[in-house]
């Protein structure tokens, strides 16, 4: 048996968005084996009801622990909202979501407190981002909008088109009108549009919650312990994947600029 430093990280989402998490995992923490899930058989998550998110994450995270994993990040904002509660009383190895991150930073870099999240109509409809920043700042105005449109646009490779900026205008007019000076990026897809959404909101912070969480991660390791500092310079990736591995292995690779490995697995 491994020791409990040498065992892998787990991280899912429901497509190729997490992988910006095992992108920063793959700066901050050089040293961790991955253990990547996309659920591409049943993308997107964003719109589905919360006993659907539930079992999805149950099942991945029952996957994570057969492969003896020593934590997991929920990268997927829809799922963190929905899920992370129930998969942090199942299991004992630490779950870790990306809203917490992801509002810790609004907190500290928000100068007037008025703070607006985006993300998809699940993640929204759940309050998640409301409730943590209450949670830890009671004085915060909080404004939020679901943006559906945007994770088929970014999908079908529309992020610099004109039909996009549309769409983000509709959607970020009314948060223009609040003096928000923070607003949260609350979906994995987000960050890809930030051009888009700074020339509409203007200059603004723009919280990238997966940025945040990697740091959490880091952070949690060193406290523990467990973090992996085997002397050779990189981990290994294995991504897993519920659908074909075709495509999947050719925009993982593209992305995340080495070769990657995957696999098709049925829960
Ligand atoms: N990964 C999802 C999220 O961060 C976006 C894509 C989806 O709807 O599944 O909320």
């Amino acid at each position: 048996m491994k020791s409990e430093g040498k065992r892998p990280v787990g991280i899912f989402d429901s497509g190729l968005g997490g992988l910006t998490v095992v992108k920063g995992v793959r700066k901050y923490l050089p040293g961790e084996d991955i253990i990547y899930f996309g659920d591409t058989a049943r993308v997107p998550y964003g719109n589905k009801s919360r006993s659907t998110i539930v079992r999805f994450a149950r099942e991945i995270t029952a996957f994570m622990a057969k492969k003896k994993v020593k934590a997991v990040i929920v990268a997927c904002n829809t799922a963190s909202s929905l899920s992370l509660n129930v998969l942090k009383k199942a299991y004992p190895f630490p779950v870790i979501g990306v809203i917490a991150p992801g509002v810790k930073e609004a907190l500290r870099v928000t100068g007037n407190g008025r703070i607006a999240v985006i993300g998809t109509k699940s993640t929204i409809g759940s309050l998640s981002y409301q409730k943590e920043i209450f949670k830890r700042d009671s004085d915060a105005r909080v404004f939020s909008k679901s943006c559906p449109l945007f994770v088929p646009l970014v999908e079908n490779g529309l992020a610099n088109n004109a039909i996009t900026h549309q769409a983000a205008q509709m959607y970020l007019k009314d948060l223009k009108k609040q003096n928000i000076d923070t607003l949260i990026l609350g979906c994995t897809h987000y960050p890809i549009l930030k051009k888009v959404i700074r020339k509409v909101t203007g200059k603004i912070n723009l919280v990238d919650s997966t940025l945040a969480v990697v740091k959490e991660v880091d952070e949690l390791f060193r406290r523990k312990k467990i973090k992996n500092t085997a002397s050779r310079k990189t981990g290994k990736i294995s991504c897993f994947v519920s659908d074909d591995v075709k495509g999947f292995r050719q925009a993982a690779s593209m992305f995340l600029k080495e070769k990657i490995h995957v696999k098709k697995v049925v829960l």
